[in-house]
């Protein structure tokens, strides 16, 4: 999968992830501070970054994918918020500053690609700043669901590599979960995730 895989998927009137946040999303967003700066990784269509606007965060949203971005500007403007867009690699992107917070939902990259993902979201992030993040564990495709994500195990993400890759800092969460996902069109049935909640040293 590359940006013009994405683009493809983007490239449609319906948003293919809806346009609502993700619960894991609005559920954990309380520990992040009011009027703080968050950065989203992956951020598609710009569904969660446009509701933290809206929530009165200060939201930079970044993707490969033109279209997706593109999409983001859309519905920031039918909500009458701002999301700053930023059209980069997340993997090679290295921006002169830190957020308060940074938030992924669904991120999944290559396999050889996921530890430079997972040092790239704590280079990203201000000292005690916060991370929020759901991914896919390998749970979803040993179980047969077929809700979303990438066709292979190795593409997802263990609580194992979390707990490994995040030891210097402090989660108050970090959780193996099952759950029905309703996500537009793309995100539908049951699914193994895992979901984090982080704060930086
Ligand atoms: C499954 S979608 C999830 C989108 C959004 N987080 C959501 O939950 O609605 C994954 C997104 O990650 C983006 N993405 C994947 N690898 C990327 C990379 N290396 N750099 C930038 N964006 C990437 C894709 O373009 C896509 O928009």
């Amino acid at each position: 999968m590359d940006s013009s895989f994405w683009d493809d998927r983007y490239d449609a009137e319906a948003y293919a992830y809806g346009t609502d946040p993700n619960v894991f999303l609005t559920d954990a967003i309380g520990t992040v501070p009011a009027g703080a700066t968050v950065v989203e990784l992956g951020a598609g269509e710009g569904r969660n970054a446009v509701w933290l606007a809206q929530q009165g965060y200060t939201v930079t949203a970044v993707d490969y994918s033109w279209t997706g971005l593109k999409k983001t500007e859309q519905l920031a403007s039918r909500f009458g918020v701002d999301v700053e867009t930023v059209e980069a690699d997340v993997i090679t992107w290295r921006p002169a500053r830190t957020w308060d917070a940074l938030v992924v939902t669904f991120l999944h990259v290559l396999p050889d690609q996921r530890a430079l993902l997972l040092s790239q979201m704590k280079r990203l992030v201000a000292p005690r700043g916060w991370i929020l993040a759901e991914w896919f564990r390998p749970a979803q495709v040993e179980q047969g669901y077929e809700s979303g994500g990438p066709p292979h195990a190795d593409m997802m993400v263990s609580k194992a590599e979390l707990q490994h890759a995040f030891r210097e800092g402090t989660f108050s969460r970090l959780e193996e979960v099952e759950y029905m996902l309703d996500e537009g069109p793309h995100h539908q049935g049951e699914a193994a995730t895992v979901q984090m909640v982080w704060q930086a040293p």
